[in-house]
């Protein structure tokens, strides 16, 4: 047996393939490169899903298509239901999503990839003490996540780093959160299930829940001559360095660049970048002296913190936009599943005591 399922096949996939030990991302035939700042959150969605949901609209009728979906959810989910103010904004991005209706057809599809542009900008505003604001649906999505969050029109430089972000986090390989999306999808629970395994697995610190905790690490840091100090005591407690480390990669996550160049392509503060890079190169040096057998790299977590934070989105917030660009991915790997996949049922080796052994 693998711990943590390390090695094992669980799919065949045509969606996206992780070469770990080279640091290349292929999607549905793209390199991450060809993709990333050249194609809009509407246009990786119709790649994704190319082939895999009949019904779908194509071509200029997706996104119309996309920007009425947003407004039926947010009359039919955001205005009527009033949510505890307890929860957090990923928690209250799970409870809205848990009320859209399940099924596996294209119109639920259209209606989970825009659900979480609207809820994850409620969310954030909730969290300020600030009223909804409804979505217009004439925008693309990246512009109208934006405009729903801050209030504002967003720049278009703003609209497409967001565009270049949900693009290079909508779909890696049988990660933790796609995994679990296929599992549920693969009991034919439907995509809305799918789309909340998906969710779910993504809030945790080891996964999709990783950029907040980095903000706070950069901010706690204050200034790099600080940052050595800072980061070995954490690691004496034995914490994890947030943005650092992956399950595939051996080398730098190729998504890290890829979203570095949006931050510097939004002209982002140059102090800010400075001293995450500095954060960044401190952080690599004390791991590669701990943990001289196991190379520690930064991963896309790290610079998502920081190109997260420059487009106005509060770090609770952060999980939830990944979701929004992951969405793409965990709808796609759910058709794929449900077109030819069997139901996901392994197998464990029971290690307890036998009948006659138990009291
Ligand atoms: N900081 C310090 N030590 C680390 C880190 C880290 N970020 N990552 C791994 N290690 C250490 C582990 O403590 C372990 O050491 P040990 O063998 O002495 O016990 C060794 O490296 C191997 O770690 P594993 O747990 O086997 O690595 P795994 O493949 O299970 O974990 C993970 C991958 C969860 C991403 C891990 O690197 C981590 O916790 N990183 C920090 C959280 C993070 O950035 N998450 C976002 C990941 S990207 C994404 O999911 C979108």
């Amino acid at each position: 047996m693998s711990d943590g399922l390390e090695d094992v096949v669980a799919a065949h996939t045509i969606l996206s393939e992780v070469d770990g030990s080279a640091g290349r991302l292929v999607i549905r035939g793209h390199s991450l490169d060809e993709l990333a700042g050249h194609t809009s959150f509407e246009a990786m969605a119709a790649l994704m899903l190319d082939g895999l949901l009949p019904g779908l609209p194509a071509g200029r009728e997706f996104g119309m298509a996309l920007g009425q979906a947003r407004s039926q959810i947010f009359d039919a989910v955001v205005v009527p239901a009033a949510l505890p103010e307890s929860l957090s904004p990923i928690e209250a991005l799970r409870a809205w999503t848990a009320l859209i209706p399940d099924g596996e057809d294209a119109g639920t599809a259209l209606k989970l990839l825009a659900a979480p542009a609207v809820f994850t900008a409620a969310a954030a505003r909730r969290d300020r003490g600030l009223p909804p604001l409804a979505p217009d649906p004439t925008l693309p999505q990246a512009a109208d996540m934006l405009r729903m969050t801050s209030g504002r029109a967003a720049g278009p430089g703003q609209a497409s780093a967001l565009d270049s972000y949900l693009v290079t986090v909508a779909d890696h390989g049988l990660n933790a959160s796609t995994f679990a999306a296929r599992v549920v999808a693969s009991t034919r629970a439907g995509l809305t299930s799918a789309v909340l395994a998906g969710i779910s697995a993504l809030r945790g610190p080891l996964h999709g829940g990783a950029p907040g905790p980095v903000i706070e690490m950069l901010d706690a840091i204050g200034e790099p001559a600080n940052a050595r100090a800072w980061l070995e005591a954490a690691l004496d407690r034995g914490e994890r360095l947030m943005g650092f480390g992956h399950r595939i990669y051996r080398v730098r996550d190729p998504r890290a660049d890829a979203l570095k160049s949006a931050i510097r392509r939004l002209g982002q503060d140059a102090g800010r970048i400075a001293h995450a890079e500095a954060v960044e190169q401190a952080a690599l040096a004390i791991l590669r002296e701990r943990k001289p057998g196991r190379p520690l790299e930064t991963n896309v977590e790290f610079y998502t913190a920081l190109l997260l934070e420059a487009l106005g989105f509060p770090p609770e917030a952060f999980t939830c936009v990944f979701a929004t660009g992951r969405t793409i991915g965990w709808l796609a790997h759910a058709r794929e599943q449900i077109a030819g996949g069997r139901l996901i049922r392994p197998q464990s080796v029971y290690v307890g005591p036998r009948p006659q052994q138990a009291a």
